[in-house]
């Protein structure tokens, strides 16, 4: 049985998820975390939705099994597809990346004209255009998504200031401009780490981080339910956590290193099938 002491857990289809754990340690950083990357079956963001479907299952067992106190589906695709799935065999909270973003873009938006950027089973499954038009009630909001399926390589290449890049992020992002859009979201977890650059092209729009949104939310959800680590754990600590992968850890390993900026445990390798 889980408690207040037990870990966070978040799944991934693989490294990208990291920019959900480092928001997530950013806001609580006295808690313990459970990563778990299926690095052996990414990218999800091509599979189809059952399938998407059959290995978020998976995840979650997996993370079940660890007796974590909340499960953080910090992929945007298994968070698009499988949200309502995780939900149902969870005995735990469950936080996805749809609805915080959602409630965001709303808030920001100014000229109710909302860009939403994520992989191809994302941008089908139209989960974003559904929780904003179902959050929005009767303010009429204009939602115009668009999949840069080329932006997660580009990512895992550490090709995040390269000329290509640029290039295809503005072949991508062009439309929006025309759209009229005053707020985007970076709904998938590679590409808050292109940030800067989409900025760069789309100066007036503001940008939406899922990961950071799901964080902040973590903090109510799990107050309500009195699972905050203690004040005394929260001040000053280490951030701990544990990660599992799915194929050989070693690129994964040297990621999270560099991109956590603390260094972590060697990661695990699990089967999940
Ligand atoms: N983690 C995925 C997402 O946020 C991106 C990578 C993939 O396609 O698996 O949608």
């Amino acid at each position: 049985m889980s408690n207040q002491h037990s870990a966070i857990g978040l799944f991934d289809s693989g490294i990208g998820g990291l920019s959900v754990l480092k928001q997530f340690v950013r806001f609580l950083p006295g808690e313990n975390f459970i990563y778990l990357g299926d690095t052996a079956r990414v990218p999800y963001g091509n599979k189809s939705r059952q399938t998407v479907i059959e290995y978020s299952k998976q995840c979650t067992n997996f993370l079940l099994n660890q007796d974590v106190k909340l499960i953080v589906v910090a992929c945007n695709t298994a968070s698009s597809v499988a949200l309502d799935v995780v939900q149902e065999m969870s005995s735990v909270p469950v936080i996805g990346m749809i609805t915080p973003a959602a409630r965001a873009a709303i808030l920001a938006t100014q000229n109710s004209k909302i860009g939403i950027i994520g992989t191809r089973a994302t941008v089908t499954s139209r989960a974003h255009q559904d929780e904003i038009h179902s959050l929005a009630g009767d303010r009429e909001i204009e939602v115009f998504a668009k999949s840069c399926p080329l932006f997660v390589p580009l990512v895992e290449e550490g090709m995040l200031h390269h000329n290509v890049t640029r290039q295809i992020a503005e072949e991508y992002l062009g439309e929006f401009e025309a759209h009229g859009i005053d707020t985007l979201v970076l709904g998938c977890t590679h590409y808050p780490l292109l940030r800067q650059l989409i900025g760069e092209i789309l100066p007036n729009v503001e940008l939406i981080d899922p990961g950071e949104l799901a964080a902040i939310k973590a903090i109510r959800l799990l107050a309500e339910n009195g699972l905050l680590a203690d004040d005394a754990k929260i001040i000053g600590n280490q951030p701990n956590a544990d990660f599992y992968v799915t194929d050989i850890p070693d690129t994964f390993f040297d990621i999270a290193n560099i991109f956590l900026g603390f260094p972590v445990r060697k990661p695990q390798k699990v089967d999940l099938e």
